[in-house]
């Protein structure tokens, strides 16, 4: 993944270039589940206009060309924000509660909504089983998709809803919860394309329990040598511009933004996952299947893991710590105390959240 420094560095100098044009409000999947975003779309902005500034401040491009580059990642980059990361993104939509669920042979609705002209369709949709490792897994059938050809119409600040088909077959495995895949929408207009991700859970898949060793990407040796001259030549003026991002103005700009928009980040306790030192799987704190977005913020104490509490208390619900015996008996193993991604829900719940408020 490009790092932060590259994705300021291309937010600092492509600025002044493209104009652009839809954006992913929603994406629902199975019914009575919860609606992901679009990463990054900021729900405070105005959709009543057609205006660079600022209606369209937060679509997406994403160039292939940028992506090849390692400018931005598999998502792209907003005008407001620069490349996306999908990780953070991913975890901050589960931390919020906000993330569809999806099973094999489900349809999703998207709704997309059209700034101006070259956000038009037609829309090509697809995923990335692992959440954020830049392999896209599989092309998805769209239906109903937005009209317009070459990603040009005459419409303007209007919404869509196309239907996009998970495959029969797929198994996402991304994020904290191991079972989150990326999908990604993008349009074929040549000032874009514009479009958007957002992350999709599946529920019949298991968790994946990710070890070191079987992370199956890899980059040929050409590739790697072309990111590395590629990162030199980059990396002073990624410098320069961290430095310049750091300033006071700067600062003083961004915390303007934030505050105008709203924007909000859910933050939980992290889970500690412990690994086997055998076989290098986690012998506890299991990915969730069905994270879902509990009430009560209070029941299994803020304080994960960490000798002590056992497993006694928050507990309920939660016997994936039957097989945990070999973590550590009698100090309540990872995250211990039945909260979070322990194989069930007692889950979320019982983390607290905090609510950031800029
Ligand atoms: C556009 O929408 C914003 C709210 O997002 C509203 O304040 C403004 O009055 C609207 N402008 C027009 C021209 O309708
Ligand atoms: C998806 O479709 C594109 C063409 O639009 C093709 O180049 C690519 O190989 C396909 N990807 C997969 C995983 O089938």
């Amino acid at each position: 993944m490009p790092s932060i420094s590259s994705s300021i560095l291309s937010f600092a100098s492509l600025l002044a270039v493209a104009q652009a044009h839809g954006v992913i409000l929603g994406a629902q999947g199975i019914q009575g589940s919860p609606e992901s975003v679009g990463f990054k779309v900021e729900p405070e902005l105005a959709r009543n206009c057609t205006s660079i500034s600022p209606c369209q401040q937060d679509t997406t491009i994403i160039r292939d060309a940028e992506i090849a580059a390692n400018v931005v990642n598999e998502c792209g980059r907003t005008e407001l924000s620069g490349n996306i990361d999908i990780g953070e993104n991913t975890e901050n939509a589960l931390a919020a509660g906000a993330v569809t669920q999806v099973k094999a042979g489900t349809q999703l609705k998207v709704t997309i909504h059209q700034v101006n002209a070259d956000g038009a369709g037609p829309y090509a949709c697809d995923l990335v089983e692992a959440g954020n490792n830049g392999v896209i897994t599989q092309n998805l059938t769209v239906e109903n998709n937005v009209p317009g050809v070459n990603g040009f119409s005459q419409a303007k600040t209007q919404q869509f809803e196309i239907l996009v088909n998970m495959p029969e077959k797929f198994s996402c495995s991304g994020s904290s919860a191991g079972n989150v895949c990326t999908v990604r929408c993008r349009n074929n207009a040549l000032a874009g394309p514009f479009g958007g991700c957002f992350p999709v859970q599946q529920v019949d898949v298991e968790p994946s329990q990710n070890t070191a060793a079987n992370v199956p990407t890899s980059l040929s040796l050409d590739k790697v040598f072309k990111q590395v001259s590629q990162d030199q030549a980059d990396l002073p003026d990624a410098i320069a511009a961290i430095q310049e991002a750091g300033s006071e103005e700067a600062l003083k700009n961004a915390a303007a933004v934030s505050q105008l928009l709203k924007q909000t980040v859910t933050s939980l306790p992290a889970a500690t996952q412990t690994l086997d030192i055998v076989t290098g799987v986690a012998t506890s704190a299991a990915a969730s299947a069905t994270p879902t977005a509990v009430e009560n913020g209070r029941n299994g104490n803020g304080r994960n893991g960490n000798g002590r509490n056992g497993n006694g208390r928050g507990n309920n619900g939660n016997n994936n710590n039957a097989d945990n015996n070999n973590a550590n008996a009698g100090n309540g193993n990872g995250r211990g105390n039945g909260n979070g991604f322990g194989g069930n829900f007692g889950g979320f719940g019982n983390r607290r959240r905090t609510v950031f408020r800029a």
